[in-house]
């Protein structure tokens, strides 16, 4: 079996997190009998410094002759946010209909919570975000600049397939794990959009009717997570508050070095993306220190949804062995050794 990936470092840290990342695949390739075909894309800010553009004009064509997308992270000071995102990121998802985007929040053995008490086994949720519509819109604009009566406006878009077929994937997750869905929402400040997806989760649910459902308004919903975040199986967001609830999730388990994501086509009809949570790194970019537990569980992730299931197991129970028994630690977790280091750790786990 062979895997064609197509790989975009990005910038910053990514850059150094996804050799690390592919490290381990091939070693999982070599022990569980799989090829790894990675096609390298200098696809970041600096090209767009350069060229104008993060990528080519038909570069959402030369991905989709691949199996999968594995990214570093993409954004670097001087090119706002805003820019890389929609230059690269959003093209990629919506191109590809990757309108699931999937975080599991897991307390690993040998990652300190920051919140006391907590031992691995309590924390162990999803975080489901709609991925392709909702408050990310383009639709909007200014009107009257420059007066006093300047001002900006932007419309959130909820359709009723986009709707139905995120909530359906939470559902289905949340029928394979312990059956139970919490919806995040706030329909008494916003009140066209998020009572319209409480009325489709209520509607969804009735194809369920063995999962618990759950729904809590944003605000609360983010103290909940801080407070009790061993409450929860399933969560699903729309891509506001999904972005920022998946955020915090990993937040409380310890570093967002080690949180991974998938950017997933549920049918399989187009590549699927798979990214650590973290972004570029500015801050410590360029020193060999950064984490690469979050590119290569998403590596993990990634093997996963390509039907390496073993594969996928094996990196996951190779990362918590290192972290438990005394492996290499980044200075995000505590230690003083290198990327390198903790990757060749975990790709030697693997046996
Ligand atoms: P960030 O995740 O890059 O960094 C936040 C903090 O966490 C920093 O102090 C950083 O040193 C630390 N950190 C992050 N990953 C780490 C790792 N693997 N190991 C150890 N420490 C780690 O978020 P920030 O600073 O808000 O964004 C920096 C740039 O990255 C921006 O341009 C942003 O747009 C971009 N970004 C890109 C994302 C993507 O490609 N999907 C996601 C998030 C941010
Ligand atoms: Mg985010």
């Amino acid at each position: 079996r062979s895997h064609k990936i197509a790989v975009i470092p990005g910038d910053g840290i990514g850059k150094e997190v996804v050799p690390e990342g592919l490290r381990v695949l091939e070693a999982a390739g070599r022990r569980f009998g799989f090829k790894v075909e990675a096609t390298h894309f200098d696809w970041s800010c600096q090209r767009f410094h350069e060229t104008g553009r993060f990528m080519p004009e038909d570069g959402l064509q030369q991905l989709s002759t691949h199996d999968s997308i594995f990214l570093g992270a993409v954004g670097w000071p001087g090119v706002p946010d805003h820019v890389s995102l929609w230059g690269l990121l959003i093209p990629i998802r919506r191109h590809f209909d990757q309108y699931v985007n999937l975080r599991p929040v897991r307390l690993m053995k040998g990652v300190e919570s920051p919140l006391r008490g907590r031992e691995p086994g309590d924390i162990d949720f999803y975080v489901v975000r709609e991925n392709c519509e909702g408050e990310y819109s383009e639709i909007g604009g200014r009107l009257y600049v420059g007066t006093e009566n300047e001002l900006a406006m932007q419309e959130t878009v909820f359709t009723r397939r986009g709707v139905d077929r995120i909530l359906r994937f939470a559902f289905e997750l949340a029928m394979k794990r312990k059956k139970h869905l919490t919806s995040a929402t706030k329909s008494n400040g916003i009140i066209h959009t998020m009572p319209y997806w409480d009325e489709r989760f209520a509607e969804m649910g009735k194809n369920f009717p063995e999962v618990k459902m759950d729904q809590y308004h944003i605000d609360i919903l983010t103290a909940h997570f801080v407070r009790y975040p061993d409450r929860f199986d399933v969560v699903v967001g729309s891509n506001l508050f999904g972005d920022i609830l998946s955020d915090l999730g990993p937040a409380v388990t310890g570093s967002i070095g080690i949180a991974p994501s998938g950017n997933i086509n549920p049918e399989r009809k187009h590549p699927s993306m798979f990214e650590p949570v973290h972004g570029s790194a500015p801050d410590i970019a360029g020193k060999g220190i950064a984490n690469p537990v979050g590119q290569i569980w998403s590596a993990a992730m990634m093997l996963e949804h390509l039907g390496e299931h073993a594969a996928a197991e094996a990196i996951e129970r190779a990362i918590e062995t290192v972290l438990s028994e005394g492996g290499p630690r980044t200075p995000d977790l505590g230690g003083q050794a290198r990327t390198s280091d903790l990757g060749e750790a975990i790709a030697a786990a693997l046996g």
